[in-house]
């Protein structure tokens, strides 16, 4: 079994907003990241696949056929937009990294059954400090 992992960026605007709560409240729980007027980051989104090397070709994967998936099903959707208002997938989702990540792992799942690769792992680096890990349990 052969892990590879393929990296995509994008930037985003959000904005860590509970509204079941008060504005108090929310500041309280996520401090400047509640800033009602948004704020943004330049993501790192390392997507991992494992599979068996295919002895004919020498891949786990075609590297074109895993960065197309995650271009359509995710970057698209994700760069330059804000992740609170615009994304399909991230619908009434306090917008975390880690619901981030939750989310991407369903959408990415659902393309890479009908391939040779299983997906792994998935991990998103948000700032230099912060980032989450994900494996789909
Ligand atoms: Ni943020």
């Amino acid at each position: 079994m052969v892990y590879l992992t393929r990296r995509e960026r994008f930037n985003s605007a959000h904005r860590l907003f509970n509204p079941k709560l008060t504005d108090e409240e929310n500041n309280e729980l996520y401090g400047k990241c509640a800033n009602p007027n948004w704020h943004g980051h330049n993501y790192d989104l390392f997507v991992t696949v494992k599979g068996e090397v295919d002895p004919e070709t020498g891949v786990v994967i075609n590297l074109k056929d895993l960065s197309q998936i995650i271009k359509t099903k995710v970057i698209d959707k994700l760069d330059h937009r804000n992740l609170n208002v615009e994304v399909d997938f991230l619908q009434n989702t306090i917008v975390s990294t880690e619901n981030i990540i939750v989310a991407i792992w369903k959408e990415l799942q659902v393309e890479l059954d009908k391939t040779p690769a299983r997906l792994s792992k998935i991990k998103l680096v948000e700032t230099e400090n912060n980032f989450a890990e994900y494996y789909g349990d």
